[in-house]
């Protein structure tokens, strides 16, 4: 009889998963078993080096003022500007005698139970892939660039690292309560799209806004987006985008308040109070908003992607 992981779950083997709990269908490649995990990691090509190089090159150009110095910091640490996509293994090595993480890769997305599974673990997975020149500005589904430069860099501050263990985890409970929906709205407002107060000024911790050179100045210094701080329970209400620059981001005071909002909050009361659907408009500012900068929306009511709207 299959039975959901409870908060003893030590998450060694990969947990059943119900029929009543909902996630959505991926067809699984017949190479991959039930942790989705490719057997090694593709062999690039020197064309998929350049490509790596050139994208770390133009993120370069913007992100020193940008980002955290915790994400700068990061890079460093692990040495990923030192020529073409990393090697998982090495890296690993370095981030695990770090903070205890390791990167994986995987062929695609990969199912919303199986990659808790793995954040439990303190194993990230990352896009095998690399894109192509033809889609060097924009990409469907996360590729090794997004994946590693976006995101791993974060994986070396202790508190992060944390924090994202304690989000696979949190996976686990809201399928419990059908909330994934809820649950997928904080990770797009903190771990995707997250801007943190500095001494001198709100940076991005975001992968997507860091693994991209246009929402990096959009997100820290345009006039359109709203800033305002991050509330848990406000977030997991809120409604996002996924093809267009964010019309609203979410500022945290540090990793320790990102921690323990998310640590200390009673989920189980949380999820038995969420609607199905998101209650706020990703542009609404709402009466129990403490709000950093009110935006304009300008880019956003000058009609956003396509509209040739400027990102001001
Ligand atoms: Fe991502």
């Amino acid at each position: 009889m299959a039975t959901l992981a409870t908060p003893e779950t030590d998450y060694a083997v990969l947990p059943d998963l119900p029929a009543d709990v909902f996630t959505a269908p991926l067809q699984k490649p017949d190479h991959v078993s039930d942790d989705w995990l490719e057997p090694a990691q593709t062999d690039y090509s020197s064309d998929d080096d350049a490509i790596w190089n050139d994208l770390f090159t133009r993120q370069m150009k913007v992100l020193p003022g940008r980002a955290a110095s915790a994400f700068l910091a990061g890079l460093e640490k692990l040495d990923l500007g030192k020529g073409g996509v990393p090697d998982f293994g090495k890296m690993s090595e370095e981030l695990g005698a770090l903070t205890g993480w390791s990167v994986v890769p995987v062929p695609m997305l990969i199912p919303d139970h199986v990659f808790f599974w793995h954040l439990a673990n303190r194993r990230f997975p990352a896009g095998n892939f690399i894109r192509t020149r033809e889609t060097f500005d924009y990409i469907q589904e996360p590729d090794v660039f997004h994946d590693v430069f976006g995101h791993v860099p974060m994986l070396t501050d202790p508190v992060f690292a944390d924090y994202m263990q304690e989000y696979g985890r949190a996976g686990w409970k809201a399928m419990r309560y059908n909330r994934l929906k809820a649950l997928g709205a904080l990770y797009w407002y903190t771990v995707e799209f997250g801007l943190l107060e500095e001494a001198d000024g709100i940076k991005a911790y975001g992968a997507g806004i860091l693994s991209g050179p246009t929402e990096i100045v959009f997100a820290t210094e345009a006039k359109s987006p709203n800033r305002i701080m991050l509330n848990v329970d406000r977030v997991m209400r809120t409604d996002y985008v996924i093809s267009d620059l964010q019309p609203t981001y979410f500022v945290i005071e540090s990793f320790e308040d990102l921690y323990r909002q998310t640590v200390e909050r009673d989920f189980d009361r949380l999820y038995n109070n969420l609607p199905a659907a998101f209650t706020y408009a990703n542009s609404a500012v709402i009466d129990v908003d403490y709000v950093v900068n009110r935006g304009t929306q300008e880019y956003l009511l000058r009609g956003g992607n396509g509209s040739g709207a400027l990102p001001v």
